[in-house]
C-alpha cells in the first residue's frame, strides 16, 4: 500500500474487499463478452496481476471527459505498447509485473527554480485526483476510450517554477536492465518524449497514476505517466523518472529511430498519412471489442487532433502541419 493511501486513511482491508469485488465483476464481464464475441484479448492466462489497488476517494469528475463508449479494463491493460517490456501487443501485460515501482522518485531538473529529486508522494500530495475519460489514438490506427485518473501536468509544472529559458519539457522513462525489451535494444533507452511548453501547460495534458479508479499496472506505465489525448499514443510516455525544462526541442525516441515516419509534434491528423499507411481511419476498441475481435470490426473516421481541435488547434496557428508532423 502506498503512503498516500495511508495518508488518505484507507485501510488495506477495505482495498482488498473492493478488489475482490471488482475481480469477480471483471470475471463476470469477461465471461459475458466471451459469449458475444467469442474472443478475449488474453495473450497469456497466467498474469501475475490483473487489477491495481483502488485509488483513494474522492476522485473528481472532469468536464473534459468524452461520453464515447468506454474500452474495457481488460482491453486497455492487455493490448498495448510498452517496448521496454517487449514489442508484442501482449508483452506489456505478460511482463508488466516485472516493472519495479516502489520506491519511485522523479528527478526534476533544468531551467526551473525548484529542481530536485521528488518522491512520488511529494509529487501527488497537493493535487486532487480527477477522472478524465479521453479518446486515445495509437499511430497504428487503433483507438481506445480510457478513464484516466490523475491531474493536469500544468499544476506540477507551476510548482517547479520554470524560468523564461524553459521552452520545452523533456521526459524520460525508467531503464530497468532486467526488463525483456530493455535487454533487446529495440529502441535507444531511455524512452524519451517531449512537449513544447504551451502544449505541456494546456489543461488537457495530464499526468496519470491510475485508470478505472485503480493504480496503474506496470503495462499501463505505473506509477506515473503522461497522457496527451490529441497526439498519437507514443507521445504519452510511461513510467516517468525524469522531467527536464529545456531551451531546445528535445530528442524523442520515435523521431530518433525513424525521423521520416515520426515527427516531434505527432498531432493526430487524418490528412497526413504515415509513410507506410493512411491515418484517415481507425479501429475503435470499445465496448465488447477487444484487440482480437477488432480485426472484424469496421473502421471509423479519425478526427483531426483526435476530436480535441477546439481546445488545442490554436497552439499550431501559422504552422504547416504536413512539415511539422
Ligand atoms: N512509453 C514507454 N516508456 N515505452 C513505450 O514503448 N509506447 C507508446 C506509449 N508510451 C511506449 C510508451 C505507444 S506507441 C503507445 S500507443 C502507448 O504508450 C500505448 O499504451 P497505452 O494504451 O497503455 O497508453
Amino acid at each position: 500500500m502506498r503512503d498516500w493511501m495511508k495518508m488518505a486513511g484507507i485501510r488495506s482491508s477495505e482495498i482488498t474487499d473492493q478488489n475482490l469485488f471488482k475481480r469477480r465483476r471483471q470475471f463476470l464481464q469477461a465471461s459475458a463478452a466471451a459469449g458475444v464475441t467469442g474472443a478475449i484479448a488474453l495473450p497469456n492466462s497466467a498474469y501475475a496481476e490483473t487489477r491495481g489497488e483502488a485509488l483513494p476517494e474522492p476522485i473528481v469528475k472532469s468536464p473534459f471527459s468524452t461520453t464515447d463508449e468506454l474500452s474495457s479494463h481488460e482491453t486497455i491493460t492487455t493490448y498495448n505498447n510498452f517496448y521496454e517490456l517487449g514489442t508484442d501487443k501482449g508483452d506489456p501485460a505478460r511482463y508488466g509485473s516485472r516493472l519495479k515501482t516502489e520506491p519511485w522518485s522523479l528527478t526534476i531538473d533544468g531551467e526551473c527554480d525548484n529542481p530536485g529529486v521528488y518522491t512520488l508522494e511529494d509529487i501527488l500530495k497537493p493535487h486532487a485526483m480527477e477522472e478524465r475519460i479521453y479518446r486515445m489514438r495509437c499511430v497504428e490506427a487503433w483507438s481506445m476510450v480510457i478513464p484516466w485518473n490523475g491531474f493536469a501536468l500544468a499544476d506540477v509544472i507551476k510548482r517547479m517554477k520554470p524560468n523564461s529559458k524553459a521552452k520545452y519539457v523533456a521526459f524520460e522513462t525508467v531503464v530497468q536492465d532486467d526488463l525483456p525489451g530493455v535487454q533487446r535494444n529495440v529502441l535507444e533507452w531511455p524512452y524519451r518524449e517531449g512537449l513544447r511548453m504551451d502544449e505541456a501547460m494546456n489543461p488537457l495534458t495530464m499526468l496519470s497514476v491510475g485508470l478505472y479508479g485503480e493504480e496503474l499496472l506496470g503495462q499501463s506505465g505505473a506509477p506515473i505517466r503522461l497522457v496527451v489525448p490529441w497526439k498519437y499514443g507514443y507521445k504519452s510516455i510511461k513510467s516517468i523518472v525524469r522531467i527536464s525544462f529545456v531551451e531546445e526541442q528535445p530528442d524523442t525516441s520515435w523521431n530518433m529511430s525513424s525521423p521520416r515516419e515520426y515527427g516531434f509534434y505527432s498531432n493526430v491528423n487524418p490528412e497526413r498519412s504515415h509513410p507506410r499507411w493512411s491515418q484517415a481511419k481507425e479501429r475503435r476498441l470499445a465496448g465488447s471489442t477487444s484487440g482480437l475481435s477488432a480485426l472484424f470490426t469496421s473502421k471509423t473516421e479519425t478526427q483531426f487532433m483526435n476530436g480535441y481541435a477546439e481546445q488545442v488547434a490554436s497552439l499550431y496557428d501559422g504552422m504547416d502541419l504536413q512539415t511539422n508532423h
